[in-house]
């Protein structure tokens, strides 16, 4: 028999305990052995609730329970799910995660302290909900070099930018209805700014490098500055707006990484991934391009992807299973020398100023108060030093992918 905990019932922890006991017969018969939730732990009581019997409030019944073999830790935050995972892993339980932010700050230290402890720390979840990237990265793509991973790994902004290409509708608008319908926080920060992407980036780009690419190395921008007169520039062009967290390797053996909004055309594969899913899109010099697609949040596709972990770790049976990413961090690329070609959108009372500062660019045309062009190929940091001259003549600028 094989015990599980579950550290947190909140919504992701709640699923993981009905993936487990609901879909007890496949989940089961995959680990080889009668698999059930022996504990949750939560501060709360649920009185009512089908498994209010396993709800505990001191962790160390869990931890000092010899039958506990795979903890689930769905709590979030960095505080005390670090210390629990920590814990966890140095009495041998394997711990399985969809806590992002921990796995991102201290991934390679999880991963060494349950190697040193014959256990596994396992995180499919963390990236992508129930889309299986990280096995995947892992797993199957073993035989490939990857020179690049481009993702759209964030469900409430992808949500919000397909809203306002389909109605037309400004950013704070979709926002305001995002969080009417709860797709989207009341504090949305992390995601409208990106954070939440970066975090993933974060994880997928270490993963695929071998070595650690840190949060804040990587440059982040959000979603906040599009309005619904991008949209119409970028349908012009046959092109849509996308969040993309990206990660490339550069000829000299950097690796550049960053989330921000990017034009994309219209047929390629990520222009298709609307509302709440996400995809990763993943170039590599044997298989080619492949993607992969799916529900990137929500309670019982994130879930599915913890138990998945669970029988992973539970099948291991006290064998680590080795996992490459080492506390040494990447060496990361300047994106002042990486060229791109942009769109700008200044005022139309400013077009010449704008044709001028932008030598060889393409007209988009004047759309109620505004001008826009398409640059030639150029610098990040030469775009910078235009768009400073420019002052507030310019009001936003979207990388072409
Ligand atoms: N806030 C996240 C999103 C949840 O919108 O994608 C899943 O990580």
């Amino acid at each position: 028999m094989v015990q599980v905990a579950v550290l947190g019932y909140g919504t992701v922890g709640s699923g993981v305990v009905e993936v487990i006991e609901k879909n007890n017969a496949v989940v089961s018969k995959n680990v080889g052995e009668e698999t059930h939730v022996k504990y949750i732990l939560d501060l709360r009581d649920f009185p009512g609730d089908p498994y209010e019997d396993k709800v505990v409030h001191d962790v160390s019944v869990i931890m000092n329970d010899p039958e506990v073999s795979v903890v689930c830790e769905v709590m979030g935050g960095v505080g005390a799910a670090y210390a629990f995972t920590k814990q966890a892993l140095a009495a041998g339980k394997s711990v399985c995660t969809s806590n992002k932010e921990l796995v991102a700050m201290h991934g390679p230290e999880l991963i060494e302290l349950a190697k040193a402890n014959n256990c596994n720390y396992m995180f499919e979840a963390s990236v992508g909900g129930g889309i299986p990237i990280i096995r995947t990265l892992l797993c199957a793509l073993t035989a490939e070099n990857i020179s690049s991973i481009k993702g759209i790994v964030n469900g409430t902004t992808n949500y919000i930018l397909t809203k306002m290409e389909k109605e037309g509708a400004d950013f704070n608008e979709v926002l305001k209805q995002a969080q009417d319908l709860g797709y989207a926080e009341r504090n949305p920060e992390a995601d409208i700014e990106g954070h939440d992407a970066c975090r993933k980036l974060a994880i997928l780009s270490s993963l695929t490098t071998g070595k650690n690419v840190p949060t804040d190395s990587i440059h982040t921008e959000g979603i906040t500055k599009i309005s619904a007169v991008d949209f119409e520039y970028a349908v012009d062009c046959g092109m849509t707006i996308k969040l993309l967290a990206s990660s490339s390797s550069t000829s000299n053996g950097e690796v550049l990484a960053m989330v921000a909004p990017f034009m994309l055309k219209s047929n390629h594969p990520l222009a298709m991934v609307n509302d709440v899913f996400n995809a990763v899109f993943v170039s590599s010099d044997m298989l080619g391009d492949s993607m992969y697609y799916g529900r990137g949040a929500g309670k019982l596709p994130t879930a599915s992807a913890v138990v998945g972990d669970v029988v992973a770790c539970a099948v291991s049976n006290g064998k680590h299973l080795p996992i490459e990413w080492s506390a040494k961090n990447a060496s990361l690329a300047s994106l002042d020398d990486t060229e791109f070609s942009y769109y700008v959108r200044g005022f139309a009372y400013a077009k010449d100023d704008i044709l001028k500062a932008f030598p060889g660019c393409k007209t988009l045309g004047v759309k109620h108060s505004y001008f826009a062009i398409v640059t030639a190929p150029m610098k990040e940091k030469d775009l910078n030093v235009a768009m400073s001259a420019l002052h507030d003549k310019a009001e936003n600028k979207i990388r072409l992918a």
